[in-house]
């Protein structure tokens, strides 16, 4: 069994899966620090040398190895989901969870970041604004949406887990229950 992380750049996917997994005893894995391995060079000096498509061709395969794996949680890249047929990949790899984060904490989290090709140049509102409407709808297709917004780590966490056990529990033949994560009971920060 195994969690997909999804969402959109600074929204916290790799913080929460690292957590997430130790929760769990699974192994974690971030799809952009595994292509970097693979190849030898960071994200942005594939985006610069080889090209974004080159990126996304790389990243469409990587998701379609990650169905091999067990007892993993997996953050992938914010752009992952977007590609042609990348959603089913990561379907077929495991239960995907949305992390939604809200535009102000986006910003903020992504004001001085100079690592990520797709937030080079122009205004950075702009540009989260713009890919954040174009992506919306891809992510909101998630088996579980959780708000991220005025919540620790352990709380999102916490509700993952909890969902998780009725997502299953439901797939068992159980009660059908909502899609959106609600409030989980309190826990520390
Ligand atoms: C990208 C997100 C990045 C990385 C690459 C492209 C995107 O990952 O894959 O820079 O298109 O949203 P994070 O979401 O981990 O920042």
């Amino acid at each position: 069994m195994n969690v997909v992380l999804i969402g959109f750049m600074g929204s916290g996917k790799t913080t929460v899966g690292r957590r997430l997994a130790q929760r769990l005893g699974y192994t974690f894995i971030d799809t952009d620090q595994f292509i970097e391995g693979e190849l030898g060079c960071t994200i942005a000096e594939v985006f610069s040398i080889q090209g974004e498509a080159y990126f996304r061709a790389l990243e469409s395969r990587v998701a379609d190895r990650l169905k091999g794996l067990q007892n993993v949680v997996i953050s992938t890249g914010g752009g992952m989901p977007i590609g042609p047929g990348n959603l089913e990949r990561l379907r077929a790899a495991g239960t995907v969870v949305f992390i939604k984060a809200g535009l102000e904490d986006i910003l903020a989290r992504l004001e001085r970041d100079t690592r990520r090709p797709m937030l080079k140049g122009g205004d950075l509102r702009e540009r989260v604004q713009q890919l954040l409407g174009e992506r919306l709808p891809t992510y909101e297709q998630a088996d579980l949406v959780v708000e991220s917004h005025g919540k620790s780590v352990n709380r999102v966490c916490g509700e993952i887990i909890r969902h998780l056990g009725e997502l299953r529990s439901q797939a068992a033949g159980d009660k059908p229950t909502a899609k959106v994560a609600g409030p989980a009971p309190a826990e520390g920060t």
